[in-house]
């Protein structure tokens, strides 16, 4: 490395020296000497120094040293303190008593002056010292100490080879002359010179075993000089103070002038006003003890300016006394985990509302659907019609939609009894275990729904044990429903041409069954409140018990006759095969239609033959037809079921026949009249009781039997009733009369 590099080095070093360490001098000036900082109002050259007080100027010598009145400095205080080192005296002797050596020091201090917080020592065992000084009085002080012989003593400088005694304030010249008493001679061995010098307070601790023999080659002690700004006060200097901005004047100690201090929580230079000036201190970050916060974490310190703030998080209060945080006696949270709580409450709250809602709406538009359907089924005219027709003798129960969902198990298929041109029929088991049938409306069938209600109306006005219950029914659902008795064995007509036909019904169960329906018919024409024609008999309408006795059932297309008229007309209806031809023909309805039907159940229940049979040649295809022939020509036999026929009731079988054709005349006025049918019927069972008891009850094996067959069972119609269904295709909307 040769010497420009060197140079070099030694000049960038020297810029980044000056630029780490911040001045304090004024602008321009030169703020270092050495190690050592340049504080204004002290400087070094013309200008840089308090209003050319000389006072106030330094020298920086040849090795770096700043030096004020020949005294090496060490630092400035900006609270008017120079911290100088100061040569001591001495004077030596040979053991002759010879003096070898003496140094007396003096300083002249200009402006300043001596603070009291140093000491005037001396220190020998045969010793004693002068401190001269000027200024009022030019008085002296000294001190002396002798010995014999080294005392130990460590540290305090009190008699034994060392004495001390404080100097005046305010002095700005003194001289310190060290003396012995007999040149040392008698303590030569130990002690050969005397020293006397000035020292700060505590800056000089005695040590008689090796301070003195030489002061430990110590040769400078710490002086304090006391500095001020200027001879007037604060309150002379009014606002022709140099003290700056967060600076507070206070009057020198030493009686004249003043000096500046930064304020409290602020650090710099009060006598400048740049960055170096007083600056506020960063007490939650500063190294400084003294100005270092004192909050019990340094997390909760915030700096102010010129303060600090111990802050406490939400929820703690500060304890002024300790600076600590202590929780609040009640607790308020408002960190991000409330929030977070409040925000998650407040949706869940918002969600149980809008569900709610949602649900009172479902709740709300359920009710209006049901109530729809109610009306729609009729329900408000029902109640109508029920309330108005006066005493009803049926009590109608209104089930609700749920009730009968339960009841069907959802309207499971394993519950269907039977399907035909009405609807569907399901077993049902209510809450109360009781069996029940419930008779669903097809489907998008409006005309149904009328009839429904139709049966309603009849049934309740009806209470006969030949006549199936109605229990109640349910109009809330799309489609309306039925409840009815259960009846355990099936129809007529499953029993004489469907799945139940091998069960064979003896002529006296058919005997029995054709009064009860006939006795029915006859009822419901006259003795009811309010005349009933049945509209649709027919085998598949007649229900059978257990014990095999007639329910008549499906009322659905049944008009009451008002008791004032004879006959209504009305758009025909019925089955083909029992329909009236009169009543097909004309629309006229009348009791008389009823007769013809009964007539061809009759005629059924005789023969063992369908109504209509496609199989049988075209002009006995119609049973009436096939009957009224084989009777005219006197073949009866070959009509009559072969079962039924044996050599007693022949008669009784002729007898019924007659009447079943006479019930089927085309002439409405040439039929009997329900109730003669009745009679005869009646009549003809009376005369066969006489002679077998026992037909009234079923035999006990029957019994077992049929008891077998209630599974197969099914109420109401079949889906095997090939025609059945045609009665929608016959019905004829003849108006006449309307
Ligand atoms: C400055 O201080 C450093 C380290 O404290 C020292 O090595 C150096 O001698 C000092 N210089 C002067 C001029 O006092
Ligand atoms: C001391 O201060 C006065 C006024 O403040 C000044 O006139 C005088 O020159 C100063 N003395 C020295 C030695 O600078
Ligand atoms: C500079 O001052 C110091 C301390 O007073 C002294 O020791 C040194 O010899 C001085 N240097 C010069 C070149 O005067
Ligand atoms: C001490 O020394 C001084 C001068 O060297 C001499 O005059 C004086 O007599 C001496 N005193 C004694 C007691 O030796
Ligand atoms: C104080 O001492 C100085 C120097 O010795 C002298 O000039 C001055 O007159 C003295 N003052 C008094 C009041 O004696
Ligand atoms: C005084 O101090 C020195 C050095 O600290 C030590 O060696 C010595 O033992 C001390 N003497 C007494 C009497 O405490
Ligand atoms: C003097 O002694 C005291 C206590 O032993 C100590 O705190 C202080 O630093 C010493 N001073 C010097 C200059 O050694
Ligand atoms: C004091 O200085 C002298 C001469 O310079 C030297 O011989 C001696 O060892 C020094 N003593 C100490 C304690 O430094
Ligand atoms: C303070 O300064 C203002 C102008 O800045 C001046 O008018 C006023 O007299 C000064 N007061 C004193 C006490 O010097
Ligand atoms: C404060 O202290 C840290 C570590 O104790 C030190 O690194 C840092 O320099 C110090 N700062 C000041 C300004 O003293
Ligand atoms: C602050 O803390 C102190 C010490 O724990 C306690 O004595 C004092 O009551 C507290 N002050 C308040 C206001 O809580
Ligand atoms: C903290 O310091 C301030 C001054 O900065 C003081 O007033 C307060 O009493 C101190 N508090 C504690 C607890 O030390």
């Amino acid at each position: 490395m040769n010497k420009v590099q060197g140079l070099f080095f030694v000049a960038i070093f020297s810029l980044a020296y000056t630029q780490l360490i911040k001045g304090k001098s004024l602008p321009g000036c030169t703020d270092r000497c050495g190690n050592t900082t340049i504080e204004y109002p002290f400087g070094i050259s013309p200008g840089c120094y308090y209003a050319g007080d000389n006072s106030f100027k330094l020298t920086c010598n040849e090795t770096n040293k700043l030096i004020f009145g020949g005294n090496e400095v060490v630092d400035i205080s900006h609270s008017g303190e120079l911290r100088v080192l100061n040569r001591r005296s001495y004077v030596c002797y040979d053991e002759q008593g010879k003096q070898i050596g003496r140094e007396n020091r003096w300083s002249s201090l200009g402006n300043l002056t001596f603070s009291d917080r140093n000491r005037f020592t001396a220190v020998g065992c045969n010793t004693y010292a002068f401190l001269n000084t000027r200024g009022i009085g030019n008085y002296s002080t000294g001190c002396m100490s002798t010995c014999v012989s080294p005392r130990a003593t460590n540290g305090s400088c009190s008699g034994g080879g060392c004495c001390q005694t404080s100097v005046p304030r305010g002095r700005n010249y003194f001289r310190v002359r060290p003396y012995s008493f007999s040149n040392h001679t008698s303590v030569h061995s130990f002690n050969p010179c005397s020293y006397a010098f000035l020292v700060e307070d505590g800056m000089f601790n005695f040590s008689s075993t090796e301070d003195l023999e030489n002061l430990r080659n110590v040769t400078r002690f710490p002086v304090l000089l006391d500095w001020s700004i200027g001879k007037q006060s604060c309150k002379e200097a009014g606002n022709a103070s140099i003290c700056r901005e967060n600076s507070v004047c206070s009057d020198s100690v030493r009686g004249t002038g003043y000096v500046c201090q930064c304020k409290k929580g602020f650090d710099g230079n009060p006598y400048l006003s740049d960055e170096n000036g007083c600056q506020d201190i960063n007490e939650c970050t500063t190294n400084s003890t003294i100005h270092r916060h004192n909050c019990s974490d340094s997390s909760t310190c915030e700096n102010t300016m010129g303060h600090f703030l111990c802050s406490c998080p939400s929820g703690y209060n500060l304890n002024s006394t300790t600076n600590s945080c202590i929780r609040k006696g009640r607790p308020e949270y408002y960190g991000w985990t409330q929030i977070f709580l409040g925000t998650t409450i407040g949706f869940l709250l918002l969600m149980l509302v809008i569900s709610c809602v949602q649900q009172r709406m479902k709740h709300r538009k359920d009710t209006e659907l049901r109530q729809q359907f109610f009306e729609k089924n009729g329900g408000g005219m029902l109640i109508q019609r029920l309330s108005g027709s006066g005493s009803s003798n049926v009590d109608v129960q209104i089930f609700t939609e749920e009730g009968m969902k339960t009841a069907t198990n959802n309207y499971d298929e394993s519950r269907i009894l039977g399907q035909g041109g009405q609807g569907t029929v399901y077993k049902g088991i209510l809450p109360d275990s009781s069996v029940v049938a419930i008779k669903k409306a097809r489907l998008g069938d409006s005309s149904q729904v009328e009839q429904f209600i139709n049966e309603v109306l009849v049934l309740s006005q009806i209470n006969h044990r030949n006549v199936v219950k109605l229990l109640g029914c349910c109009l809330e659902t799309e489609v309306p429903l039925l409840v009815y008795e259960f009846i355990a064995s099936g129809t007529l007509f499953d029993h004489l041409h469907g799945s139940l036909s091998d069960s064979s019904l003896t002529w006296e169960h058919r005997l029995r069954i054709a009064t009860e329906v006939a006795g029915t018919l006859a009822y419901l024409h006259s003795s009811a409140s309010i005349p009933i024609i049945h509209r649709d008999v027919k085998t598949a309408n007649i229900l059978l018990d257990e014990n095999l006795t007639a329910k008549v059932a499906d009322f659905g297309a049944s008009r009451l006759i008002p008791m004032d008229k004879e006959q209504l007309t009305t758009m025909v209806q019925g089955t083909l095969g029992y329909l009236d031809p009169e009543y097909y023909n004309t629309g006229l309805l009348n009791e008389k239609s009823d007769v013809y039907s009964f007539g061809v159940v009759l005629m059924e229940l005789l023969s063992g033959e369908k109504a209509l049979c496609f199989e049988r040649p075209q002009q006995s295809k119609h049973l009436v037809s096939y009957f009224a022939s084989a009777m005219k020509e006197q073949r009866l036999h070959e009509v009559i079921d072969g079962q039924v026929m044996n050599e007693h009731n022949q008669r009784e079988i002729q007898e019924a026949a007659r009447v079943a054709v006479e019930c089927t005349r085309v002439t409405g006025e040439e039929r009997p009249r329900m109730k003669e049918v009745a009679a005869v019927l009646e009549s003809l069972r009376a005369t066969k009781t006489k002679h077998q008891w026992s037909d009234q009850y079923p035999e006990p094996k029957e019994t077992e039997h049929l008891l077998g067959v209630e599974i197969l069972s099914a109420q109401g119609h079949t889906s095997t009733i090939g025609y059945d269904s045609i009665k929608n295709v016959a019905t004829l909307h003849i108006q006449a009369g309307r």
